[in-house]
């Protein structure tokens, strides 16, 4: 067992280094879509109302095609960032944007819980076929932008009482979080919150070179796999003390940190900016 996840690791690091992780990420993707092809069907048919993205999108943006983890995960963080906003938000909070929302796996969820139709939801993301299909839904009181891989979006400076980011600057290198960051703070409203989730690199230690871990170790930024910035085979490593720089940077006030807070895998943020 141990010589075959080597050998694994090792084959990923030769792909990588020769730009051909893409294959590996089809692989992996095929096989996914395979083993709950079955699982899907049965899911499907006792939840007949669900409208989901087909399974290739779900890979896209989960690294898994399963419908029901799809739903049940999204529905899950979608209470966990209800409950930010009813922490932190200001009780006057109505808009509300999800940047990186890919097809919609929260904000969905996260519109349902608004039972007052009172709020005004947007997502963002830089990947068409997520955009695309989340357009096409019908019925549907989310306002869904596609933005490029840098800045801007489409919102207005002052415009927005929350963001949240779910697993999105672990998709980005050192220079667009930055960049992101300061954009996202553009669009806030003054007293407006953000959440957003980080790698630490504590789950990434043994993917690590040792010249990375010693980067990480003092507090730079590390990125591994070689694919480009945005797409799932990159992954952005910001250790909480680089993290905590950018949020110095941005002028934004830092409310919490939670190491885990998302899903155990990854860090939460939550960061106002200044009124
Ligand atoms: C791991 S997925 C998470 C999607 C969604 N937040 C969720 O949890 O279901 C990361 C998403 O970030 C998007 N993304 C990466 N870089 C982006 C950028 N510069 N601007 C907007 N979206 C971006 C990807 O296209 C992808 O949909």
């Amino acid at each position: 067992m141990i010589l075959f996840k080597t050998l694994k690791q090792l084959t990923e690091r030769v792909l990588r280094r020769i730009g051909l992780e893409p294959l590996i990420y089809h692989y992996v993707c095929r096989k996914n879509l395979r083993r709950f092809a079955n699982n899907d069907m049965i899911f499907l048919a006792a939840n007949p109302g669900l409208t989901l993205p087909p399974p290739q999108l779900r890979f896209d943006v989960i690294a898994c095609s399963s419908a029901e983890y799809y739903v049940t995960t999204g529905k899950k963080m979608a209470d966990q960032i209800q409950s930010v906003i009813q922490k932190w938000g200001s009780p006057d909070t109505r808009v509300v944007c999800e940047w990186g929302c890919g097809p919609g796996r929260i904000l969905f969820a996260l519109e349902s819980l608004d039972a007052g139709k009172t709020m005004e939801f947007s997502g963002s993301d830089m990947f068409a076929p997520s955009i695309q299909w989340a357009q096409s839904v019908p019925d549907c009181r989310i306002a869904f932008h596609l933005n490029n891989m840098e800045p801007p979006l489409s919102q207005p400076d002052s415009s927005v009482d929350f963001v949240y980011a779910v697993s999105v600057f672990t998709h980005l290198s050192d220079t667009l979080s930055r960049a992101w960051f300061r954009e996202i703070i553009r669009i806030l409203k003054p007293g407006g919150v953000f959440w957003f989730s980080t790698h630490s690199g504590q789950q990434h230690r043994n993917e690590l070179s040792p010249a990375q871990l010693e980067k990480l170790n003092q507090g730079q930024f590390v990125a591994i796999h070689s694919w480009h910035n945005g797409s799932q085979m990159y992954t952005g490593i910001h250790c909480p003390a680089l993290m905590k720089e950018i949020v110095i940077a941005s002028g934004a006030e830092l409310l919490e940190y939670q190491p885990g807070g998302n899903n155990i895998f990854q860090d939460a943020w939550i960061v106002r900016k200044r009124p």
